[in-house]
């Protein structure tokens, strides 16, 4: 039932007029959130759609074509890692955060200015940094412009919803493990938004092209790969999904020691030490999936109302693809010459296959309701959205290595049929996210609704 404002006539007379005014204002509260989050979200999925995947895409026909991974240009290259990175993923995890984190450690409600603001800047730096590496215009203001914009963001991120901020009964309990995991994540975002303030300073004033020079790029993939988006991901997945697929209880001492050999193998990584970083991201994957349990039978039926029941199906294979970036990092790590279909691979494996496996599976089952209450428009779509995903995938990290290592020409003609499917799969989320934002809620938001599930 419909929880609204209520009519003076048909308030109970139990409700007295303060208690009808703060529901009032906490509902107003809600909606005003929510609209946030919307936002922050529709604006992940054009970044997702244009300036990442489509770009993505062209890049991927273009170097096909020619059957040469260096036949494009880095800076394209990096404009599409950015987009999807950035543009995408760390715009859906701000706007989730500001959403979710108070929520979860039962802050005092902030000003919501501070989220329009870190929306509007965060937006404003990405585009530029996009813009500056596809036509490098007045690139060594711009670059450095637009890492300035995008550090300045986080920092009101931070300072709004960070550590700092304790809730009434902080102190009393101890941090669960996702909260550590979480925090991991932001230091590796942190990080590479500082490397990256550094970088575009020292390009804008000694090089001769707006795009990271190699060692540097490598470098920077391991911090906001593994140092922020593997460790986000872990977070929410210790939150949410021991109910939302009735995992049997996190290990937690094992996901402890998964969070810290991940910090070790992207420092490492951070020192050259590239043989080691990657068997100890390798160990993290495997000990992140492990101490989840999700690879073990549930425990209880998974809560896939209003959802896809295939869920917990999808949300296993993306931590099997986990491992599989991780293996085929070691793999390139250990072969020594320079190996750009084994890296490409790992790294698509890692992003496609896990990480926006995870953002369409969890996203579509946590967002509809957490954008105004609303319920998710095609279960169906959610279904077709995933295969695909799945199926793009598997031809994509096949037949990279295949085609780029030079092992089989015929796995050249594999990557654009690869590269649409993935197209398409990210479309299809896309639809079916607007879709349910274009329908009206079906329950009204309510004060009551203060914990995240
Ligand atoms: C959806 C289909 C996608 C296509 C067709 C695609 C295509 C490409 C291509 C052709 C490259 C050049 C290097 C290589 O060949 O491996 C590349 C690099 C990259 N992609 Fe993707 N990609 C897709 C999805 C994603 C997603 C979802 C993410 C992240 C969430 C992502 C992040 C990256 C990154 C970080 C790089 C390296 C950029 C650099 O060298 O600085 N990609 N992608």
């Amino acid at each position: 039932m419909a929880r609204m404002p209520m009519d003076p006539q048909t308030k109970p007379q139990w409700l007295d007029d303060a208690t009808q005014s703060l529901m009032d204002r906490a509902i107003a509260r809600e909606k005003s959130l929510s609209a946030v989050l919307m936002t922050y979200i529709v604006s992940g999925l054009i970044f997702m759609l244009l300036p990442g995947t489509f770009l993505g895409v062209w890049n991927l026909l273009s170097i096909s074509r020619l059957q040469a991974a260096e036949a494009i240009s880095p800076g394209w290259i990096q404009a599409h890692g950015h987009a999807q990175i950035f543009g995408w993923v760390a715009t859906f995890i701000l706007g989730i955060g500001f959403y979710s984190i108070p929520k979860l450690r039962k802050m005092k409600p902030f000003a919501l200015w501070r989220a329009w603001t870190c929306w509007s800047v965060w937006t404003a730096g990405v585009l530029l940094r996009w813009a500056m590496t596809i036509w490098p215009w007045h690139w060594r203001v711009g670059l450095p412009i637009s890492a300035v914009l995008e550090f300045a963001a986080f920092l009101l991120f931070f300072v709004t919803i960070g550590p700092a901020h304790s809730s009434p009964d902080s102190g009393k309990k101890p941090w669960e493990p996702w909260i550590f995991s979480v925090l991991l994540g932001t230091s590796g975002l942190l990080l590479g938004l500082l490397m990256q303030l550094y970088e575009t300073f020292w390009l804008g004033l000694h090089a001769d092209s707006p795009s990271f020079p190699h060692s540097f790029d490598q470098k920077y993939l391991f911090v906001l790969a593994w140092g922020f988006l593997a460790p986000f991901v872990w977070g929410f997945s210790a939150r949410w999904l021991p109910v939302f697929v009735g995992l049997r209880a996190t290990r937690q001492r094992l996901f402890l020691a998964a969070i810290a050999l991940d910090a070790l193998g992207v420092v490492a990584a951070l020192l050259s030490f590239v043989v080691p970083a990657t068997v100890l991201l390798l160990a993290a994957a495997i000990l992140s999936g492990s101490a989840l349990r999700f690879f073990e039978p549930s425990l209880k039926k998974p809560k896939v109302a209003n959802i896809h029941p295939s869920f917990s199906v999808f949300v296993r294979i993306a931590y099997g693809w986990l491992i599989v970036a991780a293996a085929l990092g070691v793999w390139a790590a250990l072969s020594g010459a320079p190996s750009p279909g084994i890296w490409g691979a790992s790294r698509h494996a890692l992003t496609v296959g896990f990480i926006a496996a995870m953002v369409f599976s969890v996203g579509q089952r946590v967002l509809p309701s957490f954008c105004g209450m609303r319920i998710l428009a095609s279960p169906r779509l959610m279904f077709t959205c995933l295969s695909l995903l799945m199926l793009g995938c598997t031809l994509r990290v096949s037949s990279e290595v295949l085609a780029y290592q030079s092992y089989a020409a015929w796995a050249w003609n594999v990557l654009p049929i690869s590269a649409v499917i993935e197209m398409t799969a990210v479309s299809v989320f896309a639809v079916n996210l607007i879709w349910t934002f274009l329908r009206p809620p079906v329950v009204a938001p309510s004060p009551l609704q203060m914990y995240v599930e």
